[in-house]
């Protein structure tokens, strides 16, 4: 996926707001990239419109040498609240992404079963949302974005939703799931650990209309360790970072 020279501006009475300003990003295949950057910088608004969710203001956004224009299967999208159908079993929606795209029904069948593996939901498939951990529906609304078979994903603050005691395991198991499957990932957060632990690759956003103020590889064998010397350098990196884009620069 490219995004090449993005600007968004909100206008409301008169005012303009400018968001996004000449973001130009690309995205390598198979790798997992986030977005970091505090609360308000356009992350969400950046994400949404590479899912064509809504259109920028002007450029452009390329996945495979196509401009997006409108959402598909083809790019698997988690919310920051998931938003599972709260009216549908684990199951019904995993299948759901599957009957838009009208796949035959054994297909569907053997899709299914594969993704109820790689999430742990084996017993699970009959329950609905709420009666699901914070961890479970995570890993449904995972699966559910895999489900179109998606050429890449995107997560906005995946791990927003979980209690603070429960975040590191399940980063553990979103990297353990991300790596089954090895998939061009894109993820936003204001979250410097649920960045480290996760990316190949992170790009720092700034408040100032999503100005792009560092952009570097992590070079740390997986899992992460965070106890290693390294793993705290990044972060103490990654913290001045914050704080300078959260001032605007
Ligand atoms: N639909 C909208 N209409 C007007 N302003 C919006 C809209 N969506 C987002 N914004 C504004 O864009 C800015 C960035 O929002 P957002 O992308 O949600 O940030 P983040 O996800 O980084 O917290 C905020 O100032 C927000 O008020
Ligand atoms: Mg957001």
């Amino acid at each position: 996926m490219e995004i090449r020279n993005i600007s968004k501006i909100f206008s409301s009475k008169g005012e303009e707001n400018i968001v996004l300003q000449n973001v130009n990003i690309s995205f390598n295949k198979g790798e997992f990239i986030t977005l970091l950057g505090p609360s308000g910088c356009g992350k969400t608004t950046l994400l949404t419109m590479m899912a064509g969710f809504q259109k920028p203001t002007s450029g452009e956004i390329r996945l495979d040498d196509e401009i997006v224009t409108k959402p598909s299967p083809k790019k698997g999208f988690v919310f920051q609240n998931y938003a599972l159908f709260p009216w549908m079993t684990v199951k019904e929606n995993i299948l759901y992404p599957m009957k838009q795209q009208k796949l035959a029904r054994d297909e569907m069948e053997k899709r299914l079963k594969k993704l109820i593996k790689i999430a742990h939901l084996q017993g699970k498939e009959d329950l609905y949302p709420k009666e699901l951990s914070g961890g479970m529906k995570q890993r449904t609304a995972f699966v559910r974005a895999l489900a179109g078979n998606p050429k890449i994903l995107l997560l906005d603050e995946p791990l927003g939703a979980i209690d603070f005691q429960m975040r590191k395991s399940i980063q553990v198991q979103l990297e353990k799931l991300w790596q089954e499957t090895k998939i061009t990932t894109v993820m936003v957060t204001h979250d410097v650990e649920e960045a480290l632990y996760l990316s190949d690759r992170i790009i720092v956003m700034s408040k100032n209309r999503g100005k792009i103020i560092k952009d570097f590889k992590v070079e740390m064998e997986r899992p992460r360790n965070r106890e290693f010397d390294e793993y705290k350098d990044y972060k103490r990196e990654l913290e001045n970072l914050l704080e300078i884009a959260l001032k605007g620069v």
